[in-house]
């Protein structure tokens, strides 16, 4: 155990096959990325990227559910390919919590979604009685501005995108970890919602001392939200280090053009744009086209 690092990446690497069954071509969806988050310092550290450029395989790569072709990761200074046993599995994920895309692909819609809070405070925390359950869902619920009592015995298309996704990371909570891997977690939100679940992941990150890996493609919600970036084309990290830094006087050609597309000159404007997505999000396509978004090969 080495104890400095909360989180590390060696130049991980996936691939994909491409072309079909008698084809040993393979795609590099992941190249060679490495970073480190470090123990105790809790810190918002985004990945930004295009679509296709690799941000997912890297999360899932973190989280367990595929392991990387090349290169080490490390959390709490043991490698996750070495985790073997069930006990092992269930410990690393109470560490390392996943907040995705959509909240509405998170929840069954014919179970009930106090269920799911009061399952995960089962398995994670032990809580055997139902008073000890409804206790710890109570508690994460008011970490993300709800209450048990609001939601209880309700279904998923009940709910609001924005009150869903609230669930979701309250369930994240309830483990108590160390890392929460949030991917594109507010593209699914009602565009007014946005910027009060964006808030609520910088006041985890404060009150809650959480690292989080905060996943997307708008530049202005990394501005907005970021300590630290990485800016990710096909695969590869093109440029990282301190979200002002980088964002203000990005080098890499593509960030150069990134920037120019959808960052206003005038940061305290990032927020606004952020309500505005739909129109950042028409400028990235723009971009991509324009840069010629090729799938480059590897064989
Ligand atoms: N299971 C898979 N099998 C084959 N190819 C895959 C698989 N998962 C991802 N890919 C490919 O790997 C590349 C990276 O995909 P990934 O989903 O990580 O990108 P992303 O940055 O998350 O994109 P988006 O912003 O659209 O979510 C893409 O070209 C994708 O088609
Ligand atoms: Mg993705």
């Amino acid at each position: 155990m080495s104890g400095e690092h909360l989180l590390e990446l060696n130049t991980v690497s996936k691939f994909f096959p491409i072309g079909g069954f008698f084809s040993r071509a393979k795609m590099t969806a992941v190249n060679e990325v490495s970073f480190a988050l470090e123990a105790g310092r809790p810190e918002i550290f985004t990945i930004v990227g295009e679509s296709g450029s690799g941000k997912s395989t890297l999360a899932k790569m973190i989280l367990g559910s595929e392991m990387a072709d090349r290169g080490t990761i490390r959390f709490d200074g043991s490698d996750i390919a070495g985790i073997r046993s069930r006990s092992a599995r269930e410990a690393f994920m109470a560490e390392v919590q996943p907040v995705f895309q959509n909240p509405f692909e998170a929840f069954n819609p014919l179970t009930r979604i106090d269920e799911y809070l009061f399952a995960t405070a089962h398995r994670f925390k032990g809580a055997k009685s139902r008073p000890e359950r409804e206790a710890l869902a109570d508690k994460a619920l008011q970490r993300v501005g709800l209450s048990l009592a609001e939601i209880r015995g309700r279904y998923s298309h009940e709910l609001s995108g924005g009150q869903l996704q609230r669930v979701a990371i309250a369930r994240a909570l309830i483990p108590e970890p160390k890392l929460i891997i949030a991917d594109e977690p507010v593209s699914m939100v009602d565009a007014s919602l946005r910027m009060s679940i964006v808030n609520l992941f910088r006041e985890l990150r404060d009150t809650l001392k959480v690292s989080i890996i905060y996943i997307t493609h708008d530049l202005a919600t990394a501005y907005y939200i970021a300590d630290r970036v990485i800016i990710m084309r096909k695969g590869a990290v093109v440029e990282s280090g301190d979200a002002r830094t980088v964002l203000d006087n990005p080098q890499h050609e593509y960030s150069i053009a990134l920037k120019n597309a959808v960052l206003p000159p005038d940061p305290s404007e990032a927020s606004a744009i952020i309500r505005a997505r739909e129109k950042t999000d028409k400028a990235f396509h723009t971009l991509s086209d324009q840069m010629g978004d090729k799938a480059f090969l590897h064989h």
